[in-house]
């Protein structure tokens, strides 16, 4: 197969052949970054400064990609760096603040980076889970709109609004999963921290960036569940896809049931798919490799921990 360069590529879109240029020529070793946080207070396994919960790698291999951590504490420039080589990001769930951790400089920092690129016609998509999701809220609102809800270890159904069936994120799934999904309690919850429906309608840069595509209730307050961009490859759940196939802690609130296990597929493909569309790449293959998840190994935590396995990072 032919792998074209990102000339190639800057050249076909300039000759207004974007779209069929995406189409043409998907990149079929996608890589994508994942971003590292934080280490949860009091983590007697940790080693170094900050982790990567081996459930968001794995989400991502399952679906056919790689997988380069990206650190955090780290200069603009190497982010910039990274950013060049990678054809995704995906900011994982986790518990650190979304305004002045190490996290959220690097997330916001990928983000501009993202907002530029999609701007140019390269496609740089990023997808957001729960702590990820209220992260993205955060940056495009420019301040911490979040509220309070009971949402702590609960399984629920979706309830999808009219613009979820021909949303990207949706509409390439099977017919009898979607149901499964609003009929179902198989998305699982793990967060005290949501974005309610009212606080999202009440600002305009959230409503006019992204199309709500789900809500849930604790029983009190109404929040948005799923969400995608209207103008942008960027994606958040509240929820957590990964989790049915690759945490096992045993709580109420995890589904492992065949549903929920094709829903995490199902979603870790679409993010592949759109990660396939960037052309992006290392330098040099020494170079990839030196950057791949494959330099590190995980930790087991133990069969009660929250994440069943961590890679950790100085
Ligand atoms: C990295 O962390 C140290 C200590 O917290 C801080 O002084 C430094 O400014 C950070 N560097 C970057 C690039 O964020
Ligand atoms: C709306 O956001 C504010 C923070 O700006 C928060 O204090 C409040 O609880 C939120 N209200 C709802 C209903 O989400
Ligand atoms: C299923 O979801 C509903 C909300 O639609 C919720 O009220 C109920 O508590 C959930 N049931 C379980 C067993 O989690």
């Amino acid at each position: 197969m032919c792998r074209p360069t990102a000339a190639l590529c800057a050249a076909l879109c300039a000759a207004h052949l974007c779209a069929a240029a995406r189409i043409q020529l998907l990149n079929h070793r996608p890589v994508i970054g994942v971003l590292a946080q934080e280490n949860l207070p009091g983590d007697q396994f940790a080693r170094g400064s900050s982790y990567i919960a081996a459930s968001y790698v794995k989400y991502l291999e399952g679906a056919g990609a790689r997988v380069v951590p990206i650190r955090i504490n780290r200069t603009e420039e190497e982010y910039a760096n990274i950013f060049n080589s990678i054809n995704g990001l995906l900011l994982p769930g986790g518990d650190v603040d979304l305004q002045k951790s190490q996290f959220s400089r690097a997330a916001r920092i990928f983000y501009r980076l993202a907002l530029k690129a999609n701007d140019g016609g390269d496609h740089f998509p990023i997808w957001g889970t729960c702590q990820g999701f209220q992260q993205l809220s955060v940056i495009t609102a420019h301040k911490n709109l979040l509220t309070l809800t009971d949402t702590k270890a609960v399984a629920l159904p979706l309830t999808l609004t009219p613009a979820a069936l021909s949303s990207r994120v949706f509409r390439g799934f099977p017919k009898d999963l979607l149901q499964s999904l609003i009929e179902k309690n198989i998305t699982s919850n793990f967060h005290s921290w949501s974005l309610s429906v009212q606080n999202f309608s009440r600002n305009a840069k959230l409503k006019r960036f992204y199309k709500v595509l789900s809500t849930n209730s604790d029983g009190k307050k109404e929040f948005i569940s799923t969400m995608e961009a209207y103008r942008y490859p960027f994606y958040a759940v509240q929820w957590h896809p990964e989790k049915s196939s690759f945490e096992w802690i045993d709580k109420p609130g995890m589904i492992h049931s065949t549903a929920a296990v094709a829903v995490c597929f199902y979603t870790a493909s679409f993010f592949v798919s759109e990660a396939m569309k960037n052309q992006h790449h290392f330098s040099s293959a020494a170079e990839e490799e030196r950057a791949l998840i494959y330099n590190f190994s995980p930790v087991y935590r133990g069969a009660d921990a929250i994440f069943v396995q961590n890679y950790y990072f100085d």
